[in-house]
């Protein structure tokens, strides 16, 4: 029987019923604490801003704030979440290319620390709704750097029509908007954002983007007087789904980035102070798996379905991306693999396949199915098709479980209908 975090997993589905996401807590505790402590400098001051869409609630919260780290926040939702967790919002930051204006107003009411511009209406928006507050928001500008690393392979010059960020080709535009928050002073531009993939395997694009970076902030300080003192470079940081998944170790990845700004900086001749990255699936991927019920197998004229209790509904990412993820049968790790399966889910969908061809022991109605690293934008990008329910989430540790997040009920599921 597999175990997670010291406890079997026929014991954790029997007590919080399947599908459950759980997260192996030690590991998540780790790897914060392997970010704080490795992304640290003598050159500059640094922060680690943890980006809470890759799973985001107050449990999640909680740790990140026990390592020091800060939180990147994305929408209303999740500055409530991190504000009901008790999370010190001097440490949030702000981001998201259409930010309501009562989003706007919610982040100064909760005295979010920093607020991440997308655009040149946002400025002028902010410009006005921060006269009122009474405290200082800092705020950072994100630019599009063209560099697009969402691939094994980074591409210079792609995606200048992205809809994050404002293109570094247009620099009149950029300067406009600095140049808004000129006279407001509850307002302290600090510097520039840029955040240019995800599940990036090439500490290369990193390279390129701190040299973009950095030559831009030139720019602006020889061409039009402008001073920075802060670069965020987002995050991006890959995790192991597959066998074929080759990340850069975190150390190097902390070292590469930090020793490529301490070059930049003296080549360029800038006195850049803080340095700030945004990894959100490699602090939570790999921690969480996903626990399943086998139910009905079916033999179609060339393939081999095994089908479980949930699918895309809990997990969007191999319908969405093609993203591949492997699995285990919980009940069975000593028997053969001797069989090839189609993983398919519960969903109205022909699309709704977790795994294609992988090799199981030969599975049977009631067997636990575990896919491996469902920890980063599982739970955060499910859905209701099909009315299923929401699994609930737990944190195992040292032999024991935390229940995180109920499961959904049926009476959650129409609690906000009206049903008169
Ligand atoms: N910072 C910004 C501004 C971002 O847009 C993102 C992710 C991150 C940080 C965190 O990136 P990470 O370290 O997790 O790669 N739903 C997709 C991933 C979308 C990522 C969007 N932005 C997936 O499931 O693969």
């Amino acid at each position: 029987m597999l175990e997670i975090g010291g406890m079997r997993v026929d014991d954790l589905a029997k007590t919080y019923q399947t599908p459950l996401y759980v997260y192996d807590e030690n590991q998540l505790r780790t790897r914060l604490k392997d970010y704080a402590t490795l992304f640290q400098s003598d050159d500059f001051e640094t922060g680690v801003l943890y980006a809470s869409k890759a799973f985001s609630c107050c449990a999640m919260v909680k740790l990140v704030q026990e390592y020091g780290i800060c939180l990147d926040v994305v929408s209303g939702g999740e500055i409530y979440t991190a504000y009901k967790a008790g999370f010190d919002m001097t440490k949030a930051y702000f981001h998201g290319n259409n930010k309501s204006l009562d989003e706007l107003q919610m982040a100064i009411d909760t005295k979010v620390g920093t607020i991440i511009v997308d655009n040149l209406m946002e400025a002028q928006a902010l410009n006005e709704i921060a006269k009122k507050s009474d405290h200082l928001i800092h705020v950072l500008l994100r630019v599009n750097p063209g560099i697009d690393a969402h691939t094994h392979k980074y591409i210079v010059t792609a995606h200048v029509d992205s809809k994050f960020g404002v293109s570094m080709m247009q620099e009149k535009e950029i300067v406009d908007l600095i140049q808004t928050f000129e006279d407001n002073p509850n307002l302290s531009f600090d510097g520039l954002h840029a955040h240019i993939g995800s599940q990036i395997f090439d500490k290369n694009a990193f390279v390129a983007e701190i040299e973009k970076m950095f030559g831009f902030v030139k720019k602006l300080e020889s061409d039009y007087g402008i001073h920075l003192n802060t670069i965020d470079l987002g995050g991006g940081f890959a995790a192991t789904y597959t066998s074929e998944d080759h990340p850069i170790p975190l150390d190097e990845v902390c070292k590469t980035i930090l020793d490529t700004c301490k070059k930049e900086n003296t080549k360029q001749g800038l006195s850049i102070q803080k340095i700030l990255i945004e990894p959100g699936r490699s602090i939570v991927a790999e921690a969480g798996s996903t626990i399943y019920t086998v139910g009905f197998t079916k033999q179609t004229p060339n393939k081999n379905y095994v089908f479980v209790d949930g699918g895309m509904a809990d997990n969007i990412r191999p319908a969405l991306y093609q993203a591949k993820y492997n699995a285990d049968i919980a009940n069975k790790m000593e028997q053969a693999k001797d069989c090839i399966y189609t993983v398919a889910g519960k969903a109205c969908e022909s699309g709704d396949v977790l795994i294609e061809d992988i090799a199981l022991p030969k599975c049977e109605p009631g067997d636990l199915l575990v896919t491996y690293t469902t920890g980063a934008y599982g739970y955060s990008m499910a859905s209701h098709y099909n009315k299923l329910l929401t699994p609930g989430v737990v944190f195992v540790a040292n032999g024991k479980a935390r229940e995180v997040i109920h499961r959904e009920s049926y009476e959650h599921l129409i609690g906000l209908e009206n049903n008169d």
